[in-house]
Order: C-alpha cells, then sequence, then structure tokens
C-alpha cells in the first residue's frame, strides 16, 4: 500500500513506523511543515498502559523512549502558604521533541520516508495514495476540508492557558495555585529532563482580561508569571517556545469530537488520527496516549482485516468503532478534570481547607477513588482520615485508627447522625388509603436494622388527592400517623438509625397505576384530578392537570402544615420538601412545566414563590431543633429548562429560607430528558451546590459502594450520600460494604451478630484467594 501521514507527531510518526514493521512492502510517506528534528513543545506525561502497548508493538522504540524517561512519583500542592505532598502516582514524562525525535530516527530506520518543511494544503495532492492519515493536529486542515463528512465538534472551553518552560527539574508533579486581587491562577508543573520542566499556567477569562493579559506581549506575560509564581520558580526563569505565536499567546482549549472518522476522496481513503480526530485537556496528560493508541488500533485492524488496499473501508469503520468507546472514555474523565480547573477559584479554592483541596484535586476526574489512594499512598490517605474524622469530632482509637469519612457522624441542628449514608426515599405503592402497615415495617425495619445512619420512607403524600398512585403513603389523618409512629418507635426503640420523613404532593404526575402496573400511566377507573403549575399534561394521555388558582395554593399550603404537624407528632427526626422530579413543587420551580404569566412564573424568584411559601409554612410548623432538607431537580436535563446553575439559584433562596440541606437529584421533570448516566451521576450537581451555594447536601445516584461514598464524602463533594436501589437488592447494604473495606467499627443487630464473624471471614477468605490466583 501507499501510505501518506500528513503531519510528523507521534499520531503520523509511530503509525508510520508501525506500518512500515508490519509490512517493510508498504510504501510510507510522512510530510510534515517544520524542519527535520526540529519541533515544538515542552514535555509531555505518559501512562504506565500506553508505555505496556508501545513496548509490545516495538519494543526497540519503547527501550529508547524509557532510556529517555524521567519518572517521578509525587503530586505537590502549593496553596495557601502551604505545600502538601503525597507519593505513589506513578508518572514518566519526557520532552516532546526528544520524542519526536526517536520517532523520526526509529522511520529512518525502518525504510519511512520523512519529507521536511512541506506545508500541505490538501489530501488530493497524494493522489496516488491509497491511505492518507490527517495527522496533522488540532486545527487539521485535511478535517477542515471535508467538514460535512467528518462533522467536528470543537467546543471552546472558558479557561485561558500558556503552556512554557522552566529550566528548573521539579522533582513532583506539582500544582501552584496563587490568588491575585482579581481571582486564582494555577500552575501545572512537571520536569521531562534532567534541568527542564514545562509550566503551564492557567486561570479563567474573567481573571485574565481583569489582569489586561490580552493586551501583553509574550514578555511582559512571561515576567507576570514569574512574579506570581517566585516562590515556587526560586529564582528560576520562565521559556515561551511560541515566538511563532502572535500576542500573548495564551490560548483556550478546544474539545474536539468527530462524527465521523474517515472519508474516500475520490482517489484515497482519508482518516483522521490523533488531535485532528479528537482531543482531551490538558488536565489528565492523555493527549500523546490517544494519538498513539489510535495509531497502534489501526494498525492491529490492518493485521485483522490483512494488509491489503482492499480491506481498507471495512479497517477503518473498525478503528472508528473500537477507538471511538476509549476517546469517549477518556474525553469524560478529562471533562471532569478540565472543570474542576475551570471552576476551582471560586468553588474549592477560595471554601475548602489545604487538606480537602488537595484530596478534592486528586480525585478531580472521578476516576481515582478514595481506596485508589490507599492503594498509591496508604500513609497521606490515613493522614487525611485522621485529619477528616477530627473535623467530624471523632478522636482516634488507642490503636490510632479512624473511622473512614463515610463512618464519620454528622451533627445536623439537633439531629446526629451516626454515619453518612441515607436510605433514599424510594416509591412502594403498598398502602391503602396512605396507610403504612406490615409491609412498611417489615420493609422500613429491614432497612433501618442495616447499617444506614438515615432511613427515609417513600414520599409521604399531604392529601389524597396528592398521591402518585391508590398505593402511596399519605399524612392526612390521624391513623396514618398512628401506623407510622409505630414505624418510627420501632427504628428507635431497636436500631440506632434515625428515620425521616419525605413529604410531597404529585402534581401533574398524580392519579396514575402502581410503579409495576404502568409507570406514569392514568388509572383505568377511580382518577382524581390534578393540580399543576400550568395546565400541561405529563404524557399526551395523562389528564390534564389544573393550574393552581390561589384557593388551590392556600388548600395545598394547609394540607402540608398539617402533615407536618403529624409527622412531627409521629416522631420523626428531619423532614424532606419534594420539589424534584416534576411533583407539584418541582412543576413550579422548572420552566417547562411552569408558563403562569402572574407573580408565580417568569423569573426565579416568581417560579421559587409558591415552593418557598410551603418550605416556610413547614419550617414555621416544624420543631426547630429538627432539620429541613429540600429535594430539587438538580437540572432538567432538557433544552430549556433549569441547568445546575438555576438549582443553585434555588438552593441559596431554600438555604436562605432556612432549609438545613439540599438533596440533589436531577431530571424526571418531562418525559423526553435526556439524562447522562454513570457511576456517581449527579454528584456534580451536588458539589457544585455544596461549595458554590455554601450549603449541606445529599448526593444520591448510583453511589452503589462504600469507596464511592468514601470519594465523595472525602472530597467535601456532598455531606450525605443517599442510596436507593442498592438498599432494595440489600437491606444490609451499608453493614456489608463495612466489611467489604474492613472496617468493623460498624454496629450489627445484637441478634445477627453470629453472622458477623463468619460473613467478614469469607470475605477475608475470597480476598485470599482472588489474590492468589492473581
Ligand atoms: C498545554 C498543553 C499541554 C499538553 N500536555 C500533554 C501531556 O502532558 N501529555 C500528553 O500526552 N499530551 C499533552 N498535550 C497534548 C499533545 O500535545 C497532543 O495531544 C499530541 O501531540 C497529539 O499528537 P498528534 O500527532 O495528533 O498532533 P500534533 O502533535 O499536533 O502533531 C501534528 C503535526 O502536524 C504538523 N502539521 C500540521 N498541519 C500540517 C500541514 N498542513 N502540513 C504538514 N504538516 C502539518 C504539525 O507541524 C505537527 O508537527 C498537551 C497539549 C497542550 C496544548
Ligand atoms: C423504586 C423507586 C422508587 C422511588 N421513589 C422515590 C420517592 O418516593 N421519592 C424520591 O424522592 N425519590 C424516589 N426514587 C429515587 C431515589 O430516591 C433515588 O434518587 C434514585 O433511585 C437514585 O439513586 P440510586 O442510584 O441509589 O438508586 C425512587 C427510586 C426507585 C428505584
Amino acid at each position: 500500500m501507499r501510505i501518506v501521514c500528513i503531519g510528523g507527531g507521534p499520531a503520523g510518526l509511530y503509525f508510520a513506523l508501525l506500518m512500515k514493521k508490519q509490512n517493510p512492502a508498504h510504501q510510507v510517506t510522512v510530510v510534515e511543515r517544520n524542519r527535520a528534528f526540529d519541533t515544538f513543545g515542552w514535555g509531555v506525561v505518559f501512562s504506565d498502559a500506553t508505555m505496556q502497548s508501545m513496548r509490545e508493538w516495538d519494543p526497540q522504540t519503547a527501550a529508547t523512549i524509557e532510556d529517555a524517561f524521567n519518572h517521578w512519583d509525587d503530586i505537590e500542592l502549593v496553596f495557601k502558604g502551604r505545600k502538601i505532598r503525597t507519593t505513589g502516582h506513578g508518572f514518566v514524562g519526557i520532552g516532546r521533541k526528544k520524542m519526536l525525535n526517536i520517532l523520526q530516527e526509529r522511520c529512518l530506520e525502518l525504510g519511512v520516508e520523512l519529507v521536511f518543511e512541506q506545508d500541505v494544503l490538501s489530501d488530493e495532492e497524494f493522489a496516488d495514495a491509497d491511505l492518507i492519515i490527517a495527522s496533522d493536529g488540532v486545527n487539521s486542515r485535511i478535517r477542515a476540508r471535508h467538514e460535512d463528512v467528518f462533522r467536528p465538534d470543537m467546543l471552546m472551553r472558558p479557561n485561558r492557558y500558556i503552556w512554557l518552560g522552566t529550566d528548573k527539574a521539579f522533582d513532583a508533579f506539582t500544582f501552584d495555585f496563587q490568588r491575585t486581587e482579581h481571582g486564582w491562577f494555577q500552575a501545572h508543573i512537571y520536569k521531562f529532563d534532567d534541568s527542564t520542566s514545562t509550566f503551564i499556567v492557567e486561570t479563567t477569562e474573567e481573571v485574565f482580561n481583569a489582569h489586561g493579559i490580552g493586551e501583553m506581549d509574550q514578555d511582559q506575560s512571561i515576567a507576570f508569571c514569574e512574579k506570581l509564581f517566585a516562590d515556587t520558580l526560586d529564582g528560576s526563569r520562565l521559556m515561551s517556545n511560541a515566538r511563532h505565536l502572535r500576542g500573548s499567546a495564551w490560548l483556550n482549549f478546544g474539545r474536539l469530537i468527530c462524527e465521523k472518522w474517515s472519508h474516500f476522496n475520490g482517489k484515497s481513503h482519508v482518516v483522521l488520527m490523533g488531535d485532528s480526530a479528537h482531543t482531551a485537556h490538558f488536565a489528565i496528560g492523555s493527549g500523546t496516549k490517544l494519538a498513539i493508541d489510535d495509531a497502534i488500533e489501526l494498525t492491529r485492524q490492518f493485521n485483522a482485516f490483512g494488509h491489503d488496499a482492499k480491506n481498507i473501508p471495512a479497517v477503518l469503520d473498525a478503528y472508528e468503532e473500537v477507538r471511538g468507546v476509549d476517546v469517549a472514555r477518556i474525553q469524560n474523565a478529562a471533562r471532569n478534570a478540565m472543570e474542576w480547573f475551570e471552576v476551582v477559584g471560586h468553588r474549592y479554592a477560595d471554601t475548602l481547607e489545604p487538606e480537602q483541596f488537595m484530596y478534592s484535586m486528586l480525585t478531580r476526574s472521578q476516576r481515582i477513588s478514595h481506596e485508589n489512594l490507599r492503594l498509591r499512598d496508604p500513609e497521606w490517605l490515613e493522614g487525611y482520615e485522621r485529619w477528616f474524622a477530627k473535623r467530624a469530632g471523632v478522636e482516634p482509637a488507642a490503636d490510632g485508627s479512624v473511622p473512614p469519612p463515610m463512618f464519620t457522624p454528622y451533627t445536623v441542628r439537633g439531629l446526629t447522625l451516626r454515619n453518612r449514608i441515607v436510605v433514599s426515599p424510594m416509591a412502594m405503592y403498598s398502602a391503602t388509603d396512605g396507610l403504612a402497615d406490615d409491609f412498611h415495617m417489615v420493609h422500613l425495619g429491614a432497612r433501618a436494622m442495616g447499617g444506614a445512619a438515615l432511613i427515609f420512607p417513600e414520599m409521604t403524600c399531604t392529601s389524597p388527592d396528592a398521591r402518585i398512585t391508590p398505593g402511596c403513603l399519605g399524612l392526612w389523618n390521624e391513623e396514618q400517623t398512628a401506623a407510622l409512629k409505630r414505624i418510627v418507635d420501632f427504628v428507635h426503640g431497636q436500631t440506632p438509625a434515625k428515620i425521616g420523613v419525605q413529604l410531597g404532593h404529585a402534581g401533574r404526575k398524580g392519579s396514575t397505576k402502581r410503579g409495576w402496573e404502568g409507570m406514569d400511566q392514568p388509572l383505568d377507573e377511580g382518577n382524581w384530578p390534578l393540580l399543576s403549575a400550568s395546565a400541561i399534561p405529563y404524557l399526551s394521555q395523562s389528564q390534564v392537570p389544573r393550574a393552581m388558582t390561589r384557593d388551590d395554593m392556600d388548600r395545598v399550603v394547609a394540607d402540608f402544615v398539617a402533615a407536618t404537624k403529624r409527622a412531627a407528632a409521629a416522631g420523626f427526626d428531619i423532614l424532606e420538601l419534594h420539589a424534584a422530579h416534576g411533583y407539584l413543587l418541582s412543576s413550579f420551580l422548572s420552566p417547562l412545566t411552569n408558563r403562569r404569566g402572574d407573580e408565580y412564573g417568569g423569573s426565579h424568584e416568581n417560579r421559587a414563590r409558591f415552593p418557598l411559601e410551603v418550605f416556610r409554612a413547614v419550617r414555621a410548623a416544624w420543631p426547630q431543633d429538627r432539620p429541613i432538607s429540600v429535594r430539587l431537580s438538580t437540572t432538567d436535563w432538557h433544552e430549556g429548562g433549569n441547568t445546575p446553575e438555576d438549582a443553585a439559584i434555588f438552593a441559596r433562596m431554600f438555604r436562605e429560607a432556612g432549609a438545613d440541606l439540599i438533596d440533589c437529584s436531577t431530571g424526571q421533570v418531562v418525559t423526553d430528558d435526556s439524562p447522562v448516566y454513570g457511576r456517581l451521576w449527579q454528584t456534580p450537581m451536588s458539589d457544585k451546590i455544596r461549595n458554590e451555594v455554601g450549603v449541606a447536601t445529599i448526593a444520591v445516584g448510583a453511589i452503589s459502594e462504600a469507596d464511592h461514598a468514601n470519594s465523595v464524602i472525602a472530597a467535601g463533594r456532598a455531606d450525605l450520600c443517599a442510596v436507593a436501589r442498592p438498599h432494595l437488592a440489600d437491606p444490609s447494604f451499608v453493614l456489608h460494604e463495612a466489611a467489604k473495606i474492613g472496617f468493623s467499627g460498624v454496629e450489627w443487630p445484637k441478634q445477627y451478630l453470629s453472622a458477623r464473624s463468619q460473613y467478614e471471614n469469607n470475605l477475608a477468605r475470597a480476598a485470599a484467594e482472588a489474590a492468589g490466583r492473581k
């Protein structure tokens, strides 16, 4: 085959050498616009996994690269006058120039033709090529020529950064945060040879503008950075190698995704590779890794289909399919890390103490968890756990041990929870006339014995017409109060758990069948009239609700107050107001369901007016020493709906009205929402609200093991973690998770104690066997 790589960065060079090595009969050319052995760039970092693949695919290059590598294990944080260091992170770094020179030499050795100083204008310059690799970087001209086919989506991010170097070798990956009168700057610093380090300085557009950096030339902005990071630089100078760029050389990162990666131009197949196909933010240092992995995968597909031009279409399809998945995964992690650095100033740097700030930074991509950190640096993690426990009021035991973050107590008003896990409210649709019965006693009783600090029964409705289904719990009469009190008394009398009540009104999502009979479907008979902010049905076949009148509001407020008093009398420890998921109060908050033209619709203030009125009335009726949380849909996952920004505005209003906690759920407001699921998928909203609004939060959603909960609590992304479905699968979820992480400080019901050691021993045996198999 005749192969031309346009662009001699890591992608083009590595693919060229791999293909030539696989089949020396291929005629492979790399065309690069820069001069031979003359490239821009400071150092790049690599992961062990990429290095392992490189060893398998071309041991010779891998060995030379490894010889030139700088290894280091430590991360150091410079923040608020402190230096905090952890180890065990295993980085390797190499100068970009060094690496490209190694690849160039290997190309020549294998017989790849290298053409320098040729600026390619079009893929059609190589009409004789069977395959053209568009490895021409993020601003790919070849991609731009076929934009209609590749359909690139370039999202320019708000932060500004400048890629500098310094002649000081830092022995740790160093993150230095400095505050100016206008806001925060951060430097990402890592060495790549014995005497030089990469030094990337980043800040928000706002701070960049406030300092007038856009008007500075490169020398002035370098002088600015040298002054800002003078302590860390310790006399060393910063250097630019972007003299070819005009102006100050501060860039915005562009996140690139392409819908299609390959195209037949009538003569040759053209395929994107490396930065021309996708970008990943430097916060996780994966750009070079992705370029190398692309080159390997395309070669692997040629090996699978056969090194023949006729197989190119099938090879390219397979390449795109395999790489698309991996790239999406990395871009996802990169996005979390990138966003962390975009909001770090006002969200974390201003509020978190250095210890927690470090933890938050280390876990920014949500790919490194609490137990990962323990594997990397047990000493540092144990120190952090002690710091965290102390803040939660826990002194170390005689042997110096402290509970992990999720097992520290939490106090809010007069309520102290013994750990951070909450059984999230879950509708069981099993009540008759709103009355709790033996099912509820057994269901809730079992979970109260299962180790969680706080359990919530399902949404409990304030009137018969406030129910979602005929099977929902209610609190509109004394019989219901007595039935719930029986459960509350059991929980208080027989278990160390606390129990909360979630009060709600179904609004336009009411009068439907029980979950398993047809979720959200109207009843076949016996429907009751519905209320909502506006007269918009939930499903096309749903009943049209009445837009609430002032009289309706008065009645609903009175019902909430009466239910609150009953809940207090029943002895519930905490009350949660359900203002999420498209139910009545949520229908006022979301612009998708609230189309009112009066003082209850329109602005945030108007949309929150009725929910806040309910909240204030409930707060006044609820004992002062007992806390209230408010559950919000912190995004509607829908164009034109509430975003996390809107949710933060509402959270602030509820906090000011006296809410103690915001329970951060999402969505379920409209049927055509597009939630993005995944591990800890709603936690970013909790993180935002807790740290930007300054209110305690409950995180919920796919928090399904102790490691997740510990990571969320330790990083300060929430104060409590609500766990729903795992508690349906396993009433003793918390007891079991504690055993899995080897924490013995959680109390089992005394009646079950004989099971405990057997359970723990079985786990220990399984772990030992698994370790033996490795
Ligand atoms: C601030 C910053 C820090 C980074 N840090 C890291 C890091 O630590 N680790 C990491 O792995 N990655 C890092 N990256 C990303 C990394 O630089 C790229 O992801 C990687 O180089 C992509 O390789 P590539 O071969 O696809 O593209 P490039 O390296 O951009 O190579 C493209 C080549 O094509 C040439 N070219 C372009 N157009 C033409 C044309 N028309 N004709 C001929 N030649 C052309 C260019 O001169 C260039 O040599 C960082 C990026 C930035 C911006
Ligand atoms: C069967 C079931 C019923 C639910 N009922 C309620 C409810 O009554 N009130 C509420 O706020 N959320 C309810 N939810 C949502 C959960 O409280 C929780 O937010 C969601 O399941 C995500 O957590 P998970 O990933 O741990 O399951 C329910 C969830 C399930 C699975």
